[in-house]
């Protein structure tokens, strides 16, 4: 994907967020409290349980595509991405409650998101219901991103010939990104 995106769009400045190999913390009611506050009100002890949120929303509003590469975990997000979105999904910051619903404050943006499955989708023995696809649609709808395109890995776990296969099916849908950004 990444070597996709080059070639596209030439020399590009990746920023490289290894949530797997360094995990951002969970939420704590500092950071919740903090996030709720006016920010007139905040003082230095709520802008340091908001560091790190405010670090991750500016990569992700100087972002010009986000790529998501990610397994599959109990048919969503696995914890660490809930985590990352848990910080970067905030009140007033990236999106506003009115009383008809969240309105996203950031501006629009694709996010690629590939995603890799044990098992399979379809119908059959085995099959499961996806709740990734539709939540990262939505979780990142209520901040204002909408451009959201999943692709789904399926049966990873079930040797070589699926796995070959999960890697068509990623090269397909990328030609099918390269057709509709042409
Ligand atoms: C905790 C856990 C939960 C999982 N839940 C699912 C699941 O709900 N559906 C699925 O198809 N695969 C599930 N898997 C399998 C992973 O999605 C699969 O192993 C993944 O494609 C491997 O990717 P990786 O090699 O990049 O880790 C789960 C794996 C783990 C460890």
């Amino acid at each position: 994907m990444i070597a996709w995106l080059k070639r596209r769009h030439g020399p590009l400045t990746i920023i490289d967020r290894d949530l797997a190999a360094d995990p951002v913390p969970h939420i704590d009611g500092a950071m919740a409290r903090a996030s709720l506050m006016p920010a007139a009100d905040r003082g230095p002890a709520e802008h340091a349980a908001l560091a790190l949120s405010e670090t991750l929303i500016d990569e992700l509003e100087g972002a010009d595509v986000v790529l998501i590469s990610t397994p599959m975990h109990n048919f969503t997000v696995p914890s660490v991405l809930k985590a990352w979105i848990d910080h970067v999904v905030r009140p007033n910051r990236t999106f506003r409650s009115t009383p008809a619903g969240k309105i996203g404050l950031l501006a629009d943006r694709p996010v690629l998101a590939v995603v890799s499955c044990g098992g399979p989708f379809h119908d059959g023995p085995g099959s499961q219901r996806d709740m990734m696809t539709p939540y990262l649609q939505y979780v990142f709808g209520s901040v204002g991103i909408t451009q959201v395109e999943v692709v789904r890995m399926e049966n990873m776990a079930r040797g070589a010939d699926f796995v070959a296969r999960g890697f068509e099916r990623l090269d397909a849908w990328t030609g099918s990104l390269a057709i509709r950004a042409a």
